[in-house]
């Protein structure tokens, strides 16, 4: 089997982390033990852009337990748990191509051995693959019957595809279930973020001024765990419905340039480019951290901040320090990559089980019904999304009543009123 991984002696500490995920992934053990009886993607090669994390590895084995030949590429230079990568290779028996801190180089390098494998099925967190596939000759894709895409960046960019007609296979947008991105968008994403700003840098969030810059699923999460833990939270959103709701959610909205000398730690969550650039670099407090937690590393202008540094030098583990011209030092967390998969270890378990759950659904209903769907991107069928929110709640011993047949008619009529 091909692979390119950091230490293939890792593997024992990235098996006992991965147990670790396990127990906490009930959702997705459920469907292992039905996709081990069943083999729903039997002779089927699927080729994962995702982070390579414990939870990632237990999505391979559920994938693997249903007769599919598993492959993964790194979604993001920084996310690799290499341990992780060492166990998948020799335990799970899964292709691995993907080392903690490789080069852009390296990483198309590793796209392309993922693409090479000639897969049925891609799995991709951000779209690179899709994007990969794209940029090559059709007879790249020859195999493909469909594909998934988890991530909100994602599927903007294959709904921006689809719009001008080149998709060349369906795929379902994972991050568009419920039991996706209301759970792991904001409380994965809340959390995990909080965590690796703590983890990089051991700052006290109490009292802090944190400005949040985005207020999407991933921004509402950020800000609520962060006001509670003490900070006083700044809202930075472009639209106006956010801007208002973020305002009544009890935070302060503003823009970029007014927040810009008040705060202590910048966290950006919007999905686009440059939302701190140059300027706001150059009135920030001496001391200010910023960090970035969606899916690329171009929310922060940290080429304009080269610009405008005299210096720079790494002080801790992921975090580098930019002395600007005017004597002020700003420190940018994990060159601007996704601080909670590059300093921390991503969303829990937990909620990754919802995540994932999703793409082995899509996965098995991609090989089912691949036939009949167009080159468009599809939502990920209602009753899949409910079906997971059912089976999470059960594993967490929680029991909903159902409606009456007096309530369910009373909802489906209009002749009653008071
Ligand atoms: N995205 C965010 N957190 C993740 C995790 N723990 N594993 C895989 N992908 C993730």
């Amino acid at each position: 089997m091909n692979y390119d991984i950091k230490d293939i002696k890792l593997a024992k500490r990235g098996s006992l982390r991965i147990e670790w995920a396990a127990r906490s992934m009930p959702v997705l053990g459920l469907i292992k033990e039905r996709f081990s009886k069943e083999k729903p993607l039997k002779g089927l090669k699927v080729a994962c852009c995702l982070h390579v994390t414990t939870e990632t590895a237990v999505l391979a084995d559920v994938l693997k337990s249903g007769g599919a030949d598993v492959y993964i590429c790194a979604s993001n230079p920084l996310s690799t748990q290499d341990d992780v990568a060492a166990a998948l290779v020799k335990e799970l028996k899964v292709g691995v191509f993907a080392i903690k801190g490789e080069d852009t180089k390296t990483y198309y390098r590793h796209i392309k051995a993922a693409l090479a494998v000639k897969p049925d099925i891609t799995m991709d967190d951000g779209a690179d693959l899709v994007s990969s596939i794209h940029q090559r000759p059709p007879s790249i894709h020859a195999n493909i019957i469909g594909g998934t895409e988890e991530t909100t960046t994602g599927v903007i960019r294959l709904r921006a595809l689809a719009l001008e007609g080149k998709l060349r296979y369906p795929i379902i947008a994972v991050n568009d279930a419920m039991t996706k991105h209301l759970f792991d968008n904001r409380y994965g994403t809340g959390q995990s973020t909080l965590d690796g700003v703590i983890r990089s840098t051991n700052k006290l969030i109490a009292g802090a001024n944190v400005v949040v810059s985005g207020y999407g699923w991933c921004g509402k999460g950020v800000a609520m765990r962060a006001k509670g833990m003490g900070a006083k939270v700044t809202v930075v959103e472009v639209d106006p419905l956010r801007a208002l709701e973020a305002t009544m959610d009890g935070f302060y909205a503003s823009t970029i340039k007014e927040a810009a000398p008040k705060g202590d730690i910048f966290i950006t969550v919007t999905g686009d480019i440059n939302v701190i650039r140059k300027e706001h670099f150059q009135i920030m407090k001496d001391g200010a951290i910023v960090a970035n937690s969606g899916h690329f590393n171009v929310e922060i202008d940290i080429p304009g901040l080269v610009k405008i540094a005299k210096s720079k030098r790494a002080t801790r583990d992921f975090v580098d320090e930019y002395t600007l011209r005017n004597g002020r030092k700003i420190y940018i967390l994990g060159e601007g990559r996704l601080i909670n998969l590059a300093a921390a270890e991503g969303h829990p378990a937990s909620v990754m089980d919802m995540s994932f759950a999703n793409q082995a659904f899509s996965a098995e209903y991609m090989a089912k019904n691949y036939r009949r769907l167009k080159k468009q991107v599809y939502t990920v069928p209602e009753d899949i999304d409910k079906n997971i929110a059912r089976l999470k709640l059960k594993s967490m011993g929680i029991r909903i009543d159902v409606l009456t047949p007096e309530q369910k008619k009373y909802l489906t009529s209009w002749e009653m009123g008071t």
